[in-house]
C-alpha cells in the first residue's frame, strides 16, 4: 500500500513521447519560443500589478523595490527548477508530473489539486477583479450596468447585512425578484469566463494569437504609464526610502509574490511546443526577467509620483494619475487592466485542463479527462469542466473566500 502511494513514474514513461502513447490523441504542436515567452508575460502581469501592488507600496514605501527584487530572485530559483524539469520531462502535467517522477504518486496527487487552486480558483478571483475594471470602463463610456448584474449574490448579501452603502447594498435593494429570490449575479465575470473557455476549447493556435495581441497591448500601455508617470516623479517622494523599516517592506510579500506567479503555467504547454526542451526553460526565464524589469520601474514611478501613504488603494495605477490630475490616463489604465487580466485568465484556463489531462493519463482521474478534441486538438472535455469549475462558483461565492483559497494553492 505504502509502496503504491510513493511509487514514482519513471522519466522514460513520463516523456515516452505522449504522442506515441496516446496515438491519435496528441495535441497540436504550434508554439515557438516567442509564443511561450508571451504566454509567460500574459500570465504574470495582471491583477497583482493593477491592484495588490498598491498595498505593498503603502506598507513598504519606495523601498518596496527591494521586495520586488527579492521576490524576483526567489521566483528566479523556482523558474530554474521548472526550467530544468521542463527540459527533462517535457509533458503537460507541469509540477504535477515533476512531483510524480521525483516524489511519487501521493505527492503528485496533492500537487495536482493544489494547482487546481492556483489556476481554477485563482481564475474566479481574476474574473471578479476583471468585472470591476470592465464596469468602470463601461461607466467611463457612459454605459451603466445595473448593480444587480455586476456583483455576486453573496457579496451583495454581506454588504446589505452589514448596513454599508455602496454597490452591494444598491444591488440588494434594486434586484428584480423571481419566485421569491433576488436575481443578483456578476454578469461580466460570468461572460469573460464563458468567452475564455470557448477560446481555449477551439484551439491553442487561436489562444496563442489572442494572447500575443494582448501582451503587446498591455506592455505598450505599461510603457506609456511609465513614460507619462516619469514626468510627474518628484524625487522627494523617495525619502524616506523605507518609512516602516524592513518589516514594512516585507509586509507586502504575498501581494508581490502573487504579482509574479504565472510563469509556471507555461510548463503546461510542453506538448504543444515545437521544441519544448529548448524553448520552455528559455520562455519562462525571459518572461520573468522582462516582468521583473517592468515591476521595478513601475514601483519606482508609482512611489515617485505621489507619497507612499496615498497608494493604499485597490487601483493604484489609476489613483496616481487621478491625484496628479492626468485624467486622460484613467481610461487607458482601465483598458490595460482589462486586457492584462484577460490574458492571465487565458493562460490559467489553458493550464488547468492540461494538468487534468495528465492526471487522467496516469489513471488518477476518469479517462474522459484525457480525451482530445478530434478537430481542435485540445483537451476538450477537461476544458469544459474547467469552465464549469470557474463559472459556477461565480454565482455564489465572494472574492475574499476565493482569495484565501488561491493563496493556499
Ligand atoms: N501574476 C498574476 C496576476 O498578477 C496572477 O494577476
Amino acid at each position: 500500500m505504502l509502496n503504491q502511494l510513493f511509487r514514482k513514474k519513471p522519466i522514460g514513461a513520463a516523456t515516452g513521447s505522449e504522442g506515441e502513447i496516446h496515438g491519435a490523441q496528441s495535441l497540436g504542436k504550434h508554439l515557438s519560443l516567442r509564443d511561450l515567452t508571451f504566454f509567460g508575460i500574459a500570465a504574470i502581469i495582471g491583477a497583482g500589478s493593477f491592484s495588490s501592488m498598491g498595498t505593498a507600496c503603502f506598507n513598504g514605501g519606495p523601498g518596496v523595490v527591494f521586495l520586488f527584487i527579492l521576490c524576483a530572485v526567489a521566483c528566479g530559483f523556482t523558474a530554474l527548477c521548472y526550467a530544468d524539469f521542463a527540459a527533462r520531462v517535457p509533458v503537460s502535467g507541469s509540477a504535477y508530473t515533476y512531483a510524480y517522477v521525483s516524489f511519487g504518486e501521493l505527492f503528485a496527487w496533492i500537487i495536482g489539486w493544489a494547482l487546481l487552486m492556483e489556476y481554477s480558483i485563482g481564475n474566479i478571483y481574476v474574473a471578479f477583479a476583471w468585472s470591476g475594471y470592465f464596469t468602470n470602463l463601461l461607466d467611463g463610456l457612459g454605459l451603466h450596468m445595473p448593480e444587480w448584474l455586476t456583483i455576486n449574490y453573496t457579496a451583495a448579501h454581506i454588504a446589505f447585512d452589514s448596513g454599508t452603502t455602496g454597490e452591494g447594498t444598491t444591488a440588494w435593494n434594486t434586484a428584480p425578484m423571481l419566485a421569491g429570490l433576488r436575481i443578483i449575479f456578476d454578469l461580466p465575470a460570468f461572460a469573460i469566463n464563458a468567452f475564455i473557455t470557448w477560446l481555449v476549447y477551439t484551439g491553442v493556435k487561436e489562444s496563442r494569437n489572442v494572447s500575443n495581441i494582448m501582451v503587446v497591448v498591455k506592455l505598450a500601455i505599461i510603457v506609456l504609464v511609465i513614460i507619462v508617470g516619469a514626468a510627474y516623479v518628484d524625487i522627494d517622494n523617495w525619502t524616506p526610502w523605507m518609512p516602516n523599516g524592513f518589516s514594512g517592506v516585507m509586509a507586502g510579500v504575498s501581494a508581490v509574490f502573487f504579482a509574479y506567479i504565472g510563469f509556471d503555467a507555461v510548463s503546461t504547454l510542453a506538448e504543444e511546443s515545437k521544441n519544448p526542451q529548448r524553448d520552455l526553460p528559455k520562455g519562462m526565464i525571459i518572461s520573468l526577467v522582462v516582468c521583473t524589469a517592468v515591476y521595478i520601474v513601475l514601483a519606482l514611478v508609482l512611489t515617485g509620483m505621489v507619497g507612499y501613504k496615498q497608494l493604499g488603494v485597490s487601483d493604484p495605477l489609476a489613483e496616481v494619475f487621478a491625484i496628479r490630475g492626468v485624467k486622460w490616463m484613467l481610461f487607458i489604465v482601465s483598458i490595460a487592466a482589462v486586457v492584462a487580466m484577460t490574458s492571465v485568465m487565458l493562460v490559467f484556463q489553458l493550464g488547468q485542463p492540461r494538468i487534468w489531462m495528465s492526471m487522467s493519463r496516469d489513471g488518477l482521474l476518469p479517462k474522459r479527462f484525457a480525451s482530445i478534441h478530434p478537430r481542435y486538438k485540445t483537451p476538450g472535455f477537461s476544458t469544459i469542466v474547467t469552465g464549469l469549475v470557474v463559472g459556477i462558483p461565480i454565482f455564489f461565492t465572494d472574492e475574499n473566500f476565493i482569495l484565501d483559497f488561491t493563496s493556499i494553492g
